[in-house]
């Protein structure tokens, strides 16, 4: 399956454009293309155009990202209940979600994040589960890194649009072993068969915003659907930040203790902790 994603311009990209060069990127750094600058303004892909006027306004906005389509520019981002948008940062861009980065970009980026957590986990074969899709970078690198298969469930459509508009994120609609399945993991979990899983990605919202994947009922799920020794990398966030007065991670190694896991190491570096499926 191939899946074509509109032509993207950041605040860079118009600025390269506004002064004349003709070679910049429209799919937010992956490749380079030739663009030609017309009357009424510039021929992006043979097909998309944008005007003089919009360039101006995209060059003063440097955490967005815009894309055109049907000669009308948008920026990537879906309003309503909750503020989704297509945030730019170096390299892949990151999801936010009404102002919060779903990956970290301090001192790092979010292709960086994801390669990290996929190496403390040690992913190269097997059934992956992924419980939290975003923008799917985690399911991708995961079947980069060789798993079988890799199931990736979201709860917001909203989120599988912008994704569907990201460059990066492509391979999460063209590659034909990552399925996804749109719901809340807390209950899609159900559906899966016992003992089916050799690793399990968790990577979550912070707890405010979705406690019951941090509960007790939670993680026996997850236990049920992970094999005897099978891995899980689970996103907690800081032990203890300025934000929070109580430590939820020794409430987390709590309850992952009585659902089954063994060996709960926290990583400071990508915020969260591996642990196994006891055997026993
Ligand atoms: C931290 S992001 C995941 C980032 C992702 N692993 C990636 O590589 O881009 C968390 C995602 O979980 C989604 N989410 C929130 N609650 C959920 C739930 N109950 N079930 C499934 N997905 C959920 C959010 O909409 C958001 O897209």
């Amino acid at each position: 399956m191939t899946l074509k994603t509109p032509p993207i311009i950041t605040s860079e990209t118009a600025k390269s454009m506004l002064e004349g060069k003709t070679i910049v990127s429209i799919d937010l750094e992956l490749s380079q293309t030739t663009i030609k600058q017309t009357k009424k303004g510039y021929l992006l892909d043979g097909i998309e155009s944008i005007d003089k006027e919009s360039l101006e306004k995209i060059a003063l906005d440097s955490r967005s990202v815009y894309f055109v389509q049907n000669k009308t520019v948008y920026m990537a981002a879906i309003g309503g209940k909750h503020f989704y948008k297509l945030a730019k940062t170096r390299g892949a861009p990151t999801l936010e979600i009404d102002g919060i980065r779903m990956h970290r970009t301090k001192n790092t980026t979010p292709e960086k994040d994801t390669m990290e957590k996929l190496q403390i986990l040690g992913i190269n074969r097997g059934r992956v589960l992924d419980t939290c899709m975003g923008l799917g970078y985690t399911a991708i690198h995961a079947h980069m890194s060789g798993a079988e298969y890799v199931v990736s469930i979201e709860y917001e459509p909203n989120v599988v649009r912008i994704a569907q508009l990201n460059p990066w994120s492509k391979r999460l609609f063209t590659e034909d072993s990552i399925y996804k399945l749109l719901g809340d993991s807390f209950f899609v979990i159900d559906a899966f068969p016992s003992d089916h899983f050799d690793y399990i990605l968790h990577d979550p919202p912070r707890h405010s915003s979705a406690g019951h994947l941090y509960g007790q009922e939670f993680y026996d799920k997850l236990a049920r659907v992970i094999k005897p020794g099978g891995r899980m990398f689970h996103y907690t966030g800081e032990p203890r930040s300025r934000y929070r007065k109580v430590n939820i991670q020794k409430g987390i190694t709590e309850r992952l203790g009585k659902s089954g896991f063994r060996d709960i190491t926290y990583h400071p570096k990508v915020m969260g902790v591996t642990c196994t499926l006891s055997t026993v």
